[in-house]
């Protein structure tokens, strides 16, 4: 299969290369070379593999905006924008002329109708009921003590049995399965285990990465071509539809059990009593007189919901810890101070619960300054319903595609300042000591506006839980000689993964 995606991208270079060399004259900066009739698309093809870079070089060169014209009559036409009063035109003042749109559904079609890809009515019930589950007192519990159990009883077992063995061990991947285990136990109360020293591959998570794999290509092939192979199960498209059979096969298994879990309890789990519940539970006993659009009899209703939750919470998590640490592997003068300040708050003694974690302003700082220059969702995507003129200047037509670079926007110097490329936690501490608050269309990690991540706190909770846990009893050494670059993909993983070796500091 990946021959024949080969195939078509050497086809498109060689095409690309006798073209070039025929008829066009070299632009004076970075651009994409438009093509009679295919636009960028072959230009496009020839950076895929130093995209990012790109992407910066051409946003910097452009003004922070640059529009993408892509083959006749195929949609591909983009408007990339970084600049940050057109991101909070778009995200907050004009919200309701840019929404997902039918292609990004089309695109996410393996999530069905979860809360990351629908719009209007059904996305304003779905966020109100996830909102009231997400911010419910019992959830909140839940959530702390599955994080807390997950990193005493997971993690760190297996830190210390790597650090025995003397192994080297990829963190990306211990970070995915820590975050996988954590986000199912609370979406549906039990856990996969994929946390372990065997390291088992669990086939729900092997489906996730397949798509998010898939979901970068569609947006860079044609609609009709990808559709095409999707309908003879060929290439990409082939795992894309087993990803898919995959995700009804496991959901079906879950819901069914919670179904049956909850007939057997007879109500002795009541979300109003304030007890630990999963997300699960509480959309199954949903009430539907507050939430008119959202069915919770429905399996696919369910089976969305679960996946929605997982696509959001798991690798974003993960790719953020990963980024981060090996941030850390490069600047030890800031392992220095967050180690510092760990003992500082004194948190051993007493113990990390939310306002001890918030005492942590370094380490918060250092976490932000990653997700700056390493974005766990790498890009963010609008339609336009009606047409508008941003302000910076650009016309958009209505049904026009918009594509937000994270990664591009926290590294413009125009918006981040001459030392944009420099990872510097100091730029998060304001003068009084506490955090600077950068506004959310500026540093958009976490997206802006209405639809604003629901899971933010939930996830520096737990990052900063595992940081604080790794840096004060861990030594973490970086294999030597591996290659660290970002897969090309919704979310920005590290494409090698991220190989170390583990020391404790204290013997015990
Ligand atoms: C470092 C971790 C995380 C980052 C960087 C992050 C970032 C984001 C971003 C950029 C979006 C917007 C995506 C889009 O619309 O295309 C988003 C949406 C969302 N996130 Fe997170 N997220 C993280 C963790 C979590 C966790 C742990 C949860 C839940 C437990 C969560 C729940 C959600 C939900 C429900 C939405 C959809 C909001 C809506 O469309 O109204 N996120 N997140």
């Amino acid at each position: 299969m990946a021959s024949i995606y080969l195939l078509e991208v050497s086809i498109a270079i060689l095409c690309f290369l006798i073209t070039d060399y025929l008829f066009f004259k070299k632009p004076h900066g970075p651009s994409l070379r438009k093509w009679p009739v295919l636009g960028m698309l072959p230009s496009l093809l020839m950076v895929l593999h130093r995209m990012y870079e790109y992407g910066i070089e051409i946003m910097e060169f452009s003004d922070l905006t640059f529009q993408f014209k892509g083959p006749w009559f195929v949609g591909m036409d983009m408007l990339f924008t970084v600049d940050p009063a057109n991101i909070h035109h778009i995200m907050s003042s004009n919200f309701p002329n840019y929404i997902k749109g039918p292609d990004f559904q089309d695109v996410f079609d393996v999530f069905g109708d979860g809360i990351i890809t629908t719009d209007s009515e059904l996305w304003k019930d779905l966020r109100k009921s996830y909102q009231a589950m997400v911010h419910h007192q019992g959830f909140q519990r839940f959530s702390m003590s599955t994080m807390t159990s997950k990193l005493k009883d997971g993690l760190v077992p297996l830190l210390d049995h790597f650090a025995e063995e003397g192994t080297t061990v990829n963190l990306q991947d211990v970070f995915g399965r820590f975050t996988f285990d954590t986000i199912l136990i609370l979406i549906t109360g039990s856990d996969p285990r994929s946390l372990s020293i065997e390291m088992h591959e669990d086939e729900l998570a092997r489906a996730l990465d397949d798509v998010g794999e898939g979901i970068l290509y569609r947006h860079i092939k044609p609609k009709f071509l990808w559709k095409l192979q999707n309908w003879m199960r060929i290439g990409q498209e082939k795992k894309m539809v087993e990803a898919d059979a995959t995700f009804d096969r496991v959901c079906s298994k879950y819901i069914s059990a919670k179904r049956e879990e909850i007939i057997r309890s007879q109500g002795i789990l009541d979300i109003s009593n304030g007890e630990s519940e999963d997300l699960l539970s509480s959309f199954i006993k949903l009430d539907t007189t507050k939430y008119k659009l959202l069915n919770p009899s429905n399996d696919k209703f369910l089976r969305d919901t679960i996946l929605a939750f997982i696509l959001a919470g798991r690798d974003t998590t993960a790719s953020a810890l990963s980024w981060f640490l090996w941030l850390l592997s490069e600047n030890p003068q800031v392992v220095a101070k967050i180690r510092q300040e760990i003992i500082d708050t004194d948190l051993s003694r007493t113990g990390n619960g939310q306002e001890n974690l918030d005492k942590l302003v370094y380490l918060h700082g250092a976490l932000n300054e990653a997700m700056r220059l390493y974005p766990p969702v790498s890009f963010g995507r609008k339609s336009s319903v009606e047409s508008d003129v941003l302000p910076s200047g650009h016309r958009v037509d209505a049904n026009s595609m918009i594509i937000i670079s994270l990664y591009a926007l926290g590294r413009m110097k125009a918006v981040w300042g001459e030392d944009a490329l420099k990872f510097k936690p100091e730029r998060w501490i304001s003068e009084n000591g506490g955090l600077k608050q950068e506004p959310s269309f500026k540093f958009l990690a976490f997206n802006s506006g209405p639809r604003i991540c629901l899971g933010k706190n939930l996830a520096m909770t737990q990052m900063k839980t595992v940081a604080v846990e790794i840096l004060h009893n861990y030594d973490i050494k970086v294999t030597k000689g591996q290659k660290i670059e970002p897969v090309l993909g919704f979310i920005l993983s590290m494409k090698h993964g991220l190989k170390v070796t583990i020391t404790k500091r204290y013997s015990t």
